[in-house]
This record gives structure tokens, sequence and C-alpha cells, in this order.
């Protein structure tokens, strides 16, 4: 692998409804509450311009962009994301929590929607460069995941997709937390807000253990 690892960088994956914001928020705060500098961001998104693309990604009321389409916006917002926001915190020696990375378009490009990961793979390599310390993967059924998504109103496109979408973006993060066991710490968020966060938290201190 050619991408560079930043200690102080974490990011927050799992299908839709898993918990990733409510867990992001628990995490924010432990790590300010230590007194360190935390960056909290978000994809597709994360700068004005990213915000502009997960516009274009999450609209429901244009044409269905291709899978290529779909690929190259997510990592057309994500170059200006790292670019933009993730790398100047990093280099400041901030703190950085991404909710989602490159992690989610193996999962939702590749393997739900059949996208080439050595084409991904590539993209990776040639406009992210780099890669978290720690992926936490928020692992849950997606009748329970979607339960929870959809109680907050209108679906956008990716919502709107049907269950085996769902079914294979959570294989796809399984695969993936399987082939990097060193990175990935999976969580089991069917337990209560709490729980998940307390495990979350958990991964973190270690983490902040290792590098400071
Ligand atoms: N462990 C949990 N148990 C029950 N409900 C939860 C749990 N965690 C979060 N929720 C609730 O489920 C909904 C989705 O949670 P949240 O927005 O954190 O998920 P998400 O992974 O960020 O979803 P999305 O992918 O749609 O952004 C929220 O209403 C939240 O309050
Ligand atoms: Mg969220």
């Amino acid at each position: 692998m050619t991408l560079r690892t930043y200690p102080r960088f974490i990011t927050l994956e799992g299908g839709e409804g898993a918990g990733k914001s409510t867990v992001l928020s628990a995490l924010r705060e432990v790590l300010h509450e230590t007194g360190r500098e935390v960056v909290s961001t978000r994809e597709p998104g994360g700068t004005p311009l990213a915000e502009q693309i997960r516009g274009l990604l999450l609209d429901t009321h244009h044409e269905t962009p291709t899978i290529d389409t779909e690929l190259l916006l997510m990592f057309a917002a994500r170059a200006q994301h790292v670019r933009e926001t993730i790398l100047p915190a990093l280099e400041r020696g901030a703190w950085v929590i991404s909710d989602r990375f490159t992690d989610a378009s193996y999962a939702y490009q590749g393997a739900a929607r059949a996208g080439d990961p050595v084409f991904i793979a590539e993209l990776e390599r040639r406009v992210v460069g780099i890669a978290p310390a720690l992926t936490l993967l928020l692992d849950v059924p997606v009748d329970i995941g979607l339960q929870r998504a959809r109680g907050r109103g209108a679906a956008d496109r990716i919502e709107g997709e049907r269950d085996d979408f769902f079914e294979r973006v959570r294989e796809g993060y399984l695969a993936r937390a399987a082939s990097e066991p060193a990175r990935f710490r999976v969580v089991d968020a069917t337990q209560s807000p709490q729980s998940v966060a307390a495990d979350a938290v958990a991964h973190v201190r270690r983490l902040i253990g290792e590098s400071s």
C-alpha cells in the first residue's frame, strides 16, 4: 500500500442508521475533554464544494447517475475534502474524525453497485493518498438500520435503494474489516446508544494511548 496512515485520523463507517453520527458526537466530546483539538467532518462533503457534490449525489430529481459518474463524483468530493479539510487539520496536529471515508466507496460503489474494486483502489492511491489509523465499523442488521434511518423522514437517492442493496453494503464492509484487521474495529451497533458509544470510546482511548 502506498497510502500514508495518519495516527490521529479516525473514520466511522456503517450502513444507513447504524449510528455513525450519534457515535461521532460522543467521540468528539472525549477528545475535547482531554484538551485535544478535534475536527469532525463527513462524507460525501466536508468542504463547501464537496457539500455541493453531496447534493448532486443524493438528489432524487435529476436522472440516475451511472456507476462511473457516482464513483467519480464521490472521489471528486473526497479529493477536495482531503486537501482542504482533513490534511490541513492533521498537519497542524489536530485529531480528525470523519463520518464515512474511502471504505464507503468500496462498500457502496464497489460491493453494492458492482463497481471495479481495482479502479477504486487506483482512485484511492491517486486522489486520496491517506488512510485512517482506526476505522470503527458500526455493524447492524439492515432492517434495524433502515428502520432507524427512515424514522427521520424523506429518503435521499441512496436511502431509497432496495434492501438487497444494503445487504451488499453490509457484506462489503464486513469483508473489508476482515481484510484489514489492524485498522478496523467492528462494533455491535444493535446495542443501546450508550453501549455503542462506550465501545467506540474504548477503542479511541486505546488509540490515544498509543499515539501520545
Ligand atoms: N444504538 C442505537 N440504538 C437505537 N437507536 C439509535 C442508536 N444509535 C442511533 N440511533 C438512532 O437511530 C437514528 C440514526 O442514527 P444516526 O443518525 O446516528 O445514524 P447514521 O449511521 O449517522 O445514519 P446515516 O447513515 O443515515 O447518516 C437516529 O434517530 C438515532 O437517534
Ligand atoms: Mg449520519
